[in-house]
């Protein structure tokens, strides 16, 4: 099977970082990972460790230094203009900060159908019907679609973000700690919901997180990076295999969360 989204061989190396050749840590290196249609990955590791570089990459928005990134079995690079369309139409990102990805003088409603006039050609009434579905889906009430993000508290800026991610009915969703400012509660109700349109449109995830409870409750396998590198990777069964340092160190920052002998 053709993955939808795919990384072969995948480094980055940042200019003026002082890395040669040899020296222990580019942003990212050697990154093998496939993302199959409908799966969820989670992608952890702490903070520095290379993961919104590896989002960055698999969405085309920084060109690698080595290796490359398929889009259902082509290359980024050789997509035409047709794919480089639907690549962009199929593969969304909902960022870390969402206020620095919205514009501060569009209301929520241009905001949130803004991907719907660039990448699809619905009728100006089914866009209105399809913002109001969105904001529903994310937990937001119709009223906030008139107004600016100044006038909104920074757990709804995110989920306008949210709501923008998923307005073209993506295959891959990709959550660079989209959902991490909001409280517990809300993040797990907001899971479950993105749960509910996976079974029901096939969407896959990468849920990029440190948060591993998060990570064990929405995805099918979590993807440990260490440096720039996968270090470690299990399937997200009734117990994690993980025995990387850097793994068990993520583990073990949560371990007092868990009932006794429920992990
Ligand atoms: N544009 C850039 N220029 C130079 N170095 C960068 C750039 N972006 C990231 N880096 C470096 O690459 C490494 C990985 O950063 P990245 O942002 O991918 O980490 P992260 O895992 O997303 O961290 P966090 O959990 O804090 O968001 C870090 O050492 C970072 O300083
Ligand atoms: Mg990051």
């Amino acid at each position: 099977m053709t993955a939808l989204l795919s990384a072969h061989g995948l480094g980055k190396v940042y200019a003026g970082t002082g890395w040669r050749p040899g020296a222990p840590r580019p942003g990212l290196a050697d990154v093998d990972l496939a993302i199959e249609e409908g799966e969820c990955v989670a992608l952890i590791g702490r903070s520095g460790s290379g993961k919104s570089t590896l989002a960055r990459l698999l969405l085309g928005l920084e060109r690698p230094s080595a290796g490359v990134v398929r889009f259902r079995g082509t290359g980024l690079a050789e997509l035409d203009d047709a794919g480089r369309r639907a690549f962009r139409s199929a593969i969304q990102m909902v960022l870390q900060d969402p206020l620095s990805a919205v514009n501060p003088r569009h209301t929520v409603g241009r905001t949130v159908a803004e991907p719907l006039r660039h990448l699809t050609v619905l009728p100006a009434a089914e866009r209105r019907a399809r913002v109001y579905a969105l904001l529903s889906l994310v937990g937001l009430d119709p009223s906030v679609i008139a107004r600016l993000p100044s006038q909104l508290s920074g757990g709804q800026v995110q989920r306008v973000g949210l709501a923008r991610g998923l307005a073209t009915r993506p295959a891959l969703v990709v959550l660079d700690e989209a959902i991490s400012n909001l409280d517990a509660p809300l993040q797990i109700e907001i899971l479950d919901r993105l749960a509910v349109l996976r079974r029901a449109q096939g969407t896959a995830f990468l849920l990029v997180t440190h948060d591993i409870r998060l990570a064990r409750r929405f995805a099918d396998r979590v993807v440990v990076l260490d440096a720039g590198r996968i270090v470690d990777a299990s399937p997200c069964r009734a117990k994690l295999e993980l025995g990387h340092p850097a793994a068990r160190e993520l583990v073990d920052a949560v371990l007092p969360a868990f009932p006794a002998g429920a992990s």
